[in-house]
């Protein structure tokens, strides 16, 4: 952990005593959510993200948001129910992967939600608002990378630093955003 947020944070004192303490209990979720392992076995169904949200020809360049639709009012941009899924593929079948197209079918009729594996996550005792940030005019690719080229999400980007405040805090005296720790902790 680098020291330099830490100057001027004697106000924040008594909140990183209470941290330290949130820390500990967190730090196993953190360790599932830091480890490669919770999702080197991949999604539940390899979902494309390129072939889907790409430009190239015979991609379908889908908005990011008409799917991950709550990301510019409330704090997590969300993921889609399989209804959103089956207006297209209930006459879609998939030319290269067709199982696949099949296990999203098996899930909508069961009426069971696809259990995907998240990949982005911060810890608990900090807070991240999506809307805020799609409302300053930030793209989804400054934090996630350039997702309309990737094939099925198994890793985070490797420019992904969600895990260190640093990263948070360097943007936000860029953008000229709060660096108070109480809005991002409380
Ligand atoms: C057709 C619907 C659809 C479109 C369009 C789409 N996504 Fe997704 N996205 C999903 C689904 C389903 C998942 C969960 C499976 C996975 O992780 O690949 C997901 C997962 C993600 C995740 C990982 C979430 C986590 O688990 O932490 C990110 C980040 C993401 N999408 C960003 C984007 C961006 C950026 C775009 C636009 C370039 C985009 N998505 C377009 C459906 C979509
Ligand atoms: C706007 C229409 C649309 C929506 C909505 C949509 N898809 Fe697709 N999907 C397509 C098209 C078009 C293809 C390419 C089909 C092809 O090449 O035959 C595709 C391909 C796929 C493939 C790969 C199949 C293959 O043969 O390579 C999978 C898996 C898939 N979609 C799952 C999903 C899931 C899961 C969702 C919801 C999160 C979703 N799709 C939402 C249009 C859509
Ligand atoms: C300023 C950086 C930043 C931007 C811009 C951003 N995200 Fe995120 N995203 C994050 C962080 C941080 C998390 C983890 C949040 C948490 O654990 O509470 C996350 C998590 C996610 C997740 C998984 C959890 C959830 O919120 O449902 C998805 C899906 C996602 N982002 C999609 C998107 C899409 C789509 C866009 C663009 C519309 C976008 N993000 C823009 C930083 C960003
Ligand atoms: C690429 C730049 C960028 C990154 C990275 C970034 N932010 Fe932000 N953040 C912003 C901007 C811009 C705003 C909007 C400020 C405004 O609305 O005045 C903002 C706003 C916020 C707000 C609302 C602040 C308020 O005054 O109420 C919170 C909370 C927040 N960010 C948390 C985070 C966290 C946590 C991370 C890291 C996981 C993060 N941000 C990463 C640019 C960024
Ligand atoms: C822009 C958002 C933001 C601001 C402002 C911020 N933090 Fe953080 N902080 C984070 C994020 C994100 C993490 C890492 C979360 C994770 O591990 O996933 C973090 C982690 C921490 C940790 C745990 C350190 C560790 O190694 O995990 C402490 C303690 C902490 N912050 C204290 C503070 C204090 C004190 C301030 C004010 C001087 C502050 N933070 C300001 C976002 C922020």
């Amino acid at each position: 952990m680098t020291k330099h947020w830490l100057i001027g944070g004697l106000a924040g004192v008594s909140a990183l005593a209470g941290l330290a303490f949130v820390r500990a209990q967190d730090a196993q979720t953190r360790a599932n959510a830091e480890s490669p392992a919770a999702y080197a076995a991949g999604q539940p169904i390899a979902f494309p993200h390129n072939i889907h949200a790409g430009s190239e020809p015979g991609q379908s360049n889908m908005d990011c948001q008409y799917c991950h639709f709550s990301a510019e009012r409330s704090v997590d941009a969300g993921l889609p129910p399989s209804e959103l899924c089956m207006g297209c593929h209930q006459v879609i079948p998939g030319a290269n992967n067709p199982q696949e197209v099949d296990k999203l079918k098996d899930y909508h009729a069961r009426g069971e939600s696809i259990p995907w594996v998240r990949i982005y996550k911060i810890s608990d005792h900090a807070h991240f608002p999506h809307m805020r940030h799609i409302a300053a005019g930030l793209q989804c690719q400054q934090c996630h990378g350039e997702v309309q080229t990737m094939e099925v999400l198994s890793s985070r980007d490797p420019a992904w630093g969600g895990n260190n405040m640093g990263w948070c805090i360097s943007c936000h005296r860029q953008e000229g955003a709060s660096d108070d720790c109480a809005v991002c902790h409380y």
